[in-house]
């Protein structure tokens, strides 16, 4: 297996008025490529901030994050753009649809921030909606979709440039259990056909899907344990 992301020394501090708060303290990580891995902990560990660090949307204060054995804090700012965009998918508890848009729309956008636009982005986006399962609501507004359809269409938005890395924070925590595990299925699925997921949730069902568990507490690595039976 080749290694993916590395994280070397990690330490990260949020400035709230002139108070400061240990967010990350000393994190070394290491996850494989292909690899589907669960971060765990109790709220405030450092879930959501080791996400951001991993989806370039936030810098760490000290340490270095490797992708692919790319310094991406070292790049220059359309370098990081374009990792973020082609490297890196992202989803989130609430979807983050663009209501005004429709599915096939929201999911369409990222192929408009490549540096080598597609010729035919309407049409890459559908099958994305198709791959996941929605082919048959393509046209329809955020509104008019359930939640578990509105985050098949986010985890489209988020796997329609072909990244490596596929990032969510709590992305079955707004949905009832039966649509949560058609959610973590289709997750699965997607990591079987060659993508690195890594999920953050405080639900140790959720949790139990995983290949490997990263558990935080306090903002450091205090557990890290990979299922017997991980095929
Ligand atoms: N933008 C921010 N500004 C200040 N403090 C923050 C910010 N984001 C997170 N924190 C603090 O950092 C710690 C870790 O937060 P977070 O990563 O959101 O944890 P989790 O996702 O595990 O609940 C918490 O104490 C939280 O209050
Ligand atoms: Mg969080």
């Amino acid at each position: 297996m080749s290694l993916l992301v590395t994280l070397d020394h990690v330490h990260k501090l949020h400035q709230l008025g002139d108070q400061t708060v240990r967010a990350l303290s000393d994190v070394c990580l290491e996850i494989d490529r292909g690899d589907f891995v669960a971060v765990v902990g109790p709220s405030g560990s450092g879930k959501s901030t080791l996400l951001s660090i991993l989806g370039c949307l936030d810098q760490p204060t000290r340490g270095h994050y490797l992708l692919h054995g790319e310094n991406v804090f070292a790049q220059t700012k359309s370098r990081l753009s374009e990792l973020r965009n082609q490297r890196i998918g992202i989803v989130f508890q609430n979807f983050n649809m663009l209501p005004r848009l429709t599915a096939l729309e929201n999911v369409a956008l990222p192929l408009f921030y490549r540096r080598e636009p597609l010729r035919n982005p309407a049409a890459t986006a559908r099958a994305v909606l198709e791959r996941v399962g929605l082919g048959a609501r393509i046209h329809h507004m955020p509104a008019q979709l359930s939640g578990g359809e509105q985050q098949r269409v986010a985890i489209a938005r988020a796997i329609v440039n072909g990244p490596d890395l596929l990032l969510a924070d709590e992305p079955t925590g707004a949905l009832d259990t039966s649509t949560r595990d058609a959610i973590l299925a289709l997750l699965r699925e997607l990591q079987r056909a060659a993508l690195t997921v890594v999920l953050v949730t405080h639900d140790l069902e959720v949790a139990a899907c995983a290949r490997r568990a990263i558990r935080l507490r306090d903002g450091a690595v205090v557990g890290d344990s990979r299922r017997c039976d991980s095929a």
